[in-house]
């Protein structure tokens, strides 16, 4: 046992956090950020996910104060690149993305070279943003998980120094303070997602999002479909 680990605490604030928490958005974002010491421990935080294999599959950039700024000639190429045509303001407003909240953590998700399956691995980095959202608000910042256009962006992803094939942009991680509480947004029946095992009854898989004829997203990684075992 040690006194530095916790496997389980009744924490019923910690549960009526997890049963009302929102995203914050991003434009109702204000300052002060979170201290040096605040965003420490918020990466401590997102450290600290299951792991399959022990490989932190998973890296950090941090956007604060004027490196919010100095990323924005980068984000105006990218844009430019997808929209040749695009309007002076729209370059404007596509290269100050990173500049609508205190601090922005890009969280990366690097498969390791290892037998933990890559589908794994990506997961882990999602859980990592997660627990960096999860500590945020514990700091009282709110927090929204984006990813937008420029995650998927090649040159964007070039110019931050991330490998093609291997890491991805697990999600720009953007915090702030702020003022309102924002408004519930519907939440899943339980009855649409939920099954109780029985051998000979056909799942309940989530009609609810899945009828807005819109179809399936495309499987944008095909690496997915491999395992390393
Ligand atoms: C991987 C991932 C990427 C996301 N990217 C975007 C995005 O680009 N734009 C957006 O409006 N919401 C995005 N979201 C959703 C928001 O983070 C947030 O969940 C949503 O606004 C609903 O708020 P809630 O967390 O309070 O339910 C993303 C969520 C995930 C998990």
């Amino acid at each position: 046992m040690s006194e530095n680990t916790i496997a389980a605490k009744k924490s019923p604030e910690m549960l009526d956090y997890l049963l009302k928490r929102r995203s914050v958005k991003v434009l109702d974002m204000v300052e002060p950020g979170p201290s040096q010491e605040e965003l420490e421990i918020m990466l401590r935080a997102a450290c600290r996910v299951p792991d399959h294999g022990k490989l932190s599959p998973f890296y950090f950039i941090i956007f604060g104060g004027d490196k919010r700024i100095q990323v924005s000639k980068a984000l105006r190429e990218a844009y430019l690149s997808e929209e040749p045509e695009a309007s002076p303001a729209k370059l404007d407003l596509e290269a100050a993305r990173f500049e609508r909240a205190p601090l922005v953590i890009a969280v990366v998700s690097r498969i390791r070279e290892a037998k933990v399956p890559a589908w794994e691995q990506i997961l882990c980095a999602g859980a990592a943003c997660q627990n960096l959202i999860l500590a945020a608000n514990a700091l009282g910042y709110g927090a929204q998980w984006l990813t937008e256009w420029y995650a998927f962006n090649d040159s964007f992803k070039a110019h931050l120094g991330l490998e093609k094939g291997r890491e991805h942009i697990a999600g720009f991680v953007y915090i702030g303070s702020t003022s309102s509480q924002p408004e519930e947004r519907p939440r899943p029946d339980l009855k649409e997602l939920v099954n109780y095992y029985e051998s000979d009854k056909p799942l309940i898989k989530g009609n609810l999002y899945n009828n807005d004829g819109k179809g399936f997203a495309p499987l944008q990684f095909e690496f997915l479909l491999e395992t390393n075992t």
